[in-house]
């Protein structure tokens, strides 16, 4: 190879690693490569197949064939003859003419004809990603069959090596993309949980004690039914902050021990149980710590009131040297924290420990049948 061509040769490689590292969708990536290819080696037919598990393609690329043509080819190849050569045994094929190989079965009806052929895998270690040939090498004069050379098999190998890495890159992109989507479903479900179904369940309460009360008081009725729309305006500001993805409102408005006393006010009010609150020598908290310890009061709380059974609830929050210690507890029937699927329907105790941690900080429950709980979160505070 003359330094002219040798350069030219580089200078095209380069340029066809670029286009392929521009992209990040795993098509994109296919389609620069097989597009490279056939520029590269100035071919007249490209395609790269990613095979499945079942003796098909997952994926399969062409240049050079336009669209009526490719429809008018059919179903997408299987792996078999050279094809299948190819994945199968990770081997390079260049041949002058692909028809009088032995594992040649004939063309598919309105398939183009083609004689001079290269394929090569596209391999990551020891897996097959996929397979890469070309067709047809354009020739000086067009009569001529002139075949790929030692010069294009060398070149194309350069290609598969960038290629390999440009899918398994893209692969890892839209598998991350693919995390990053689930993470931010749970994200969502576990808000969803925390903030309005909470509110939900206050306005359930206050709704029915508005309905004993309607006859026989119905000054206090209209006071619960006040309440009732005060806690639907909350509900839906929460709402609101879960898909803008906000802080508490109330955190912000009125700080964390204003914001835990007026739910506490409010479930005492509306429940048979006496739910109190306590502070002691309380400091400020970084503003995470706060929302985190907001949202885990108000699950133990709800689930105490809900699950229990109690006469009394407390939630007491007690600065440390650093940090704060929350403890909710009741004197209720008490469970087998154990038990408890964490999978499923029950989101409440999977959600708090995910509040603790992100924080920094750690939950404990205490809980046995018959005696009561204690659910404990400490944060470290800033
Ligand atoms: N304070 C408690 N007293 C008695 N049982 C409780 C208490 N807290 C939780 N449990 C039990 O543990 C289970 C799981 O609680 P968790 O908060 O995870 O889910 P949940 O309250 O059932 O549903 P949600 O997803 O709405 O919170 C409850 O169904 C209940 O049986
Ligand atoms: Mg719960």
């Amino acid at each position: 190879m003359s330094s002219h061509a040798s350069r030219r040769g580089i200078e095209a490689v380069s340029a066809a690693v670029l286009a392929m590292s521009r992209h990040l969708e795993v098509r994109e990536v296919l389609q620069t490569i097989v597009g490279s290819a056939r520029e590269l080696l100035d071919a007249e037919y490209a395609a790269l197949g990613v095979p499945d598990d079942h003796g098909g393609f997952a994926q399969f690329v062409v240049d050079g064939i336009s669209d009526e043509q490719w429809k008018a080819i059919g179903p997408l190849p299987r792996q078999h003859g050279i094809l299948a050569l190819m994945l199968s045994e990770a081997t390079t094929q260049r041949l002058p003419d692909v028809r009088k190989h032995p594992s040649f079965d004939g063309w598919p009806k309105a398939h183009p004809d083609m004689t001079d052929f290269i394929g090569m895998p596209v391999v990551d270690g020891d897996e097959v990603l996929a397979a890469l040939f070309l067709a047809n090498k354009r020739c000086p004069t067009p009569v001529d069959v002139c075949g790929f050379t030692e010069e294009d098999e060398a070149l194309l190998r350069i290609l598969a090596a960038h290629a390999a890495i440009a899918l398994v890159n893209a692969r890892l992109y839209e598998r991350s993309r693919e995390l990053t989507l689930v993470g931010e479903r749970a994200r969502i479900a576990h808000e969803l949980h925390d903030a309005v179904s909470q509110k939900l369940f206050s306005l359930r309460l206050t709704a029915q004690a508005a309905a004993t009360l309607v006859d026989r008081d119905p000054a206090r009725a209209k006071d619960e039914l006040r309440q009732v729309a005060a806690l639907a305006a909350e509900a839906a500001d929460e709402l609101r902050a879960v898909v803008v993805e906000m802080r508490p409102a109330a955190l912000d408005e009125d700080g964390l021990v204003a914001a835990l006393r007026s739910e506490v006010q409010v479930l005492g009010r509306a429940h048979t149980a006496s739910v109190d609150f306590a502070t002691v020598r309380l400091r400020a908290l970084p503003a995470a710590q706060e929302e985190a310890v907001l949202r885990v009061a108000q699950e133990a709380l709800h689930n105490a009131l809900r699950h229990s059974g109690a006469t009394a609830v407390t939630v007491r929050l007690e600065g440390r040297a650093k940090g704060a210690v929350l403890t909710v507890t009741d004197d209720g029937c008490g469970f087998d924290p154990s038990a408890v699927r964490r999978a499923g329907r029950h989101l409440g105790l999977v959600s708090m420990r995910d509040r603790a941690s992100s924080v920094g900080g750690a939950l404990t429950v205490q809980s046995a049948l018959g005696k009561g709980t204690v659910i404990e979160m400490e944060v470290p505070g800033g």
